[in-house]
């Protein structure tokens, strides 16, 4: 197993460019499945989830390359329709595939997903939009067994905007007769990114971004190369270390309209941030100021993948911060390892309160998911003297050799194999 070994205490500067969001690579591979042609994905994170995906893809006969930044997948041999309980249980976008896969061969099965720890992660949203279009299900011994030959587009109506469950739907109404719409739709970037590629490869879909989605059925798939859009989280995981250390740095190949929340929560540290097309340049020449509520929310409001980096950044402000989780329901486990570096904090049910230190110092720790490693590094970064932190194969789950992209801002991180 690997771990980093920080010495930390040093300003940052520099520039690092943003890898391509996760987020956004996970859902558009599960599309794959959908096209008779091969496609190309470029700009593509080199991270474990993609691997797994990977895998998924190799498991229902598509054939898929990796070469650096790119992908390529040809589905066009695709012939099987059971994702294996191995595979499914290694990460939660592995029951993304569940659309793609009953659009195009009818009929699925897979197993409830794994996924990060970060509260109770039900599929309900997915099932009860899948069956609105006409797919029979069935649930037993943690198995899901669907049949979906004749696919009828219809009004879905979310409970919840769950990011998993409109790109699931998505993807299945690709190839339902008529017209679906999903109502009070997950309004993320990474939706609307799902739907460009969804289009470039010969489907019709449309509003992505806006709570109601319309997608008409049919399409002729072709072949298409598409680029994955910026990874907000990490971009906004960068800017806290900036923040958190100090420093001078900028982030290039960012998509500025899409981490407009996290600016503006970081501004509040009294922080100078500027944008210049497509990179944010951030300068903190003093400690952080207080970050007096932050409340998580979907898209647009601020996004819950940032919280557990926010908790570090609130950890050493000048104040008094108030974390509100409004969207997982346990998703603190990290901050208990926060404590042996100095944090101060009470937590309750879904609400933190953070009282900022000056200055956190190096410890040992351990990660248990990946923003809370994140979080955890980020910390170590900016915290005075040494830190040993365990468990970075989570982090590698999201982030494309993040002791790289802080070393190059100036860091003293490094990965060793323990
Ligand atoms: C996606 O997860 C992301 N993962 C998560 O990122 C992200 O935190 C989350 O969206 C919210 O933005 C991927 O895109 C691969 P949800 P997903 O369905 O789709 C409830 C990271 O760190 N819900 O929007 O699983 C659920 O319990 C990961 O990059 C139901 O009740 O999230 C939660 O409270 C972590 N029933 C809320 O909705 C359902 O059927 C949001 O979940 C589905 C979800």
């Amino acid at each position: 197993m690997d771990v980093y070994k920080v010495d930390g205490g040093r300003r940052l500067s520099g520039e690092v460019s943003v890898q391509g969001a996760k987020n956004a690579i996970l859902p558009i591979l599960a599309a794959c499945i959908l096209s008779e042609k091969p496609v190309e994905l470029t700009n593509c994170p080199d991270i474990s989830d993609v691997d797994n995906m990977l895998s998924i893809l190799d498991c229902i006969g598509c054939r898929t390359q990796k070469f650096e930044d790119r992908v390529i997948v040809d589905a066009s041999d695709a012939n099987c329709c059971e994702i294996p309980q191995e595979l499914s249980k290694r990460l939660r976008s592995s029951f993304f595939v569940l659309g793609p896969m009953i659009a195009r061969f009818g009929k699925a099965s897979c197993w409830h997903p794994g996924g990060c720890e970060i509260g109770n992660r039900p599929i309900d949203l997915h099932i009860n939009g899948l069956k609105r279009i006409n797919v029979d299900i069935a649930e037993g011994f943690g198995q899901i067994k669907c049949r979906g030959d004749n696919l009828i587009g219809a009004d879905v109506h979310l409970d919840y905007p769950s990011v998993g469950a409109t790109e699931n739907i998505m993807m299945a109404a690709v190839r339902a007769e008529g017209v679906t719409v999903i109502y009070n739709a997950a309004r993320e970037p990474e939706i609307v990114d799902l739907q460009r590629f969804l289009n470039e490869i010969g489907f019709h879909v449309a509003g992505a971004g806006s709570s109601m989605i319309a997608i008409k059925g049919g399409g002729v798939t072709h072949e298409t190369t598409h680029r994955i859009i910026p990874d907000r989280i990490v971009t906004g995981t960068l800017l806290c270390a900036g923040v958190m250390c100090g420093g001078d740095i900028i982030v290039k190949e960012v998509e500025e309209n899409d981490v407009s929340a996290i600016v503006s929560k970081l501004s509040e540290t009294g922080c100078s941030i500027t944008s210049d097309h497509n990179s944010i340049r951030l300068r903190a020449n003093r400690r952080p100021g207080e970050i007096r509520l932050i409340e998580t929310s979907p898209y647009p409001g601020f996004p819950t993948d940032m919280q557990s980096l926010m908790f570090s950044t609130c950890s050493v402000a000048d104040g008094t911060s108030v974390i509100v989780e409004n969207v997982f329901d346990s998703r603190f486990k990290h901050v208990a390892e926060m404590a042996k570096m100095g944090a101060i904090y009470t937590i309750k049910d879904r609400i933190a309160v953070i009282r900022g230190v000056p200055k956190l110092t190096g410890a040992e720790v351990c990660a248990k998911e990946l923003r809370g490693g994140a979080a955890l590094t980020i910390a170590a970064i900016a915290a005075e003297g040494e830190s040993t932190i365990h468990g970075v194969e989570y982090i590698d789950r999201g982030y494309d050799k993040l002791e790289c992209m802080l070393r190059s801002f100036g860091a003293s991180i490094r990965r060793e194999t323990v």
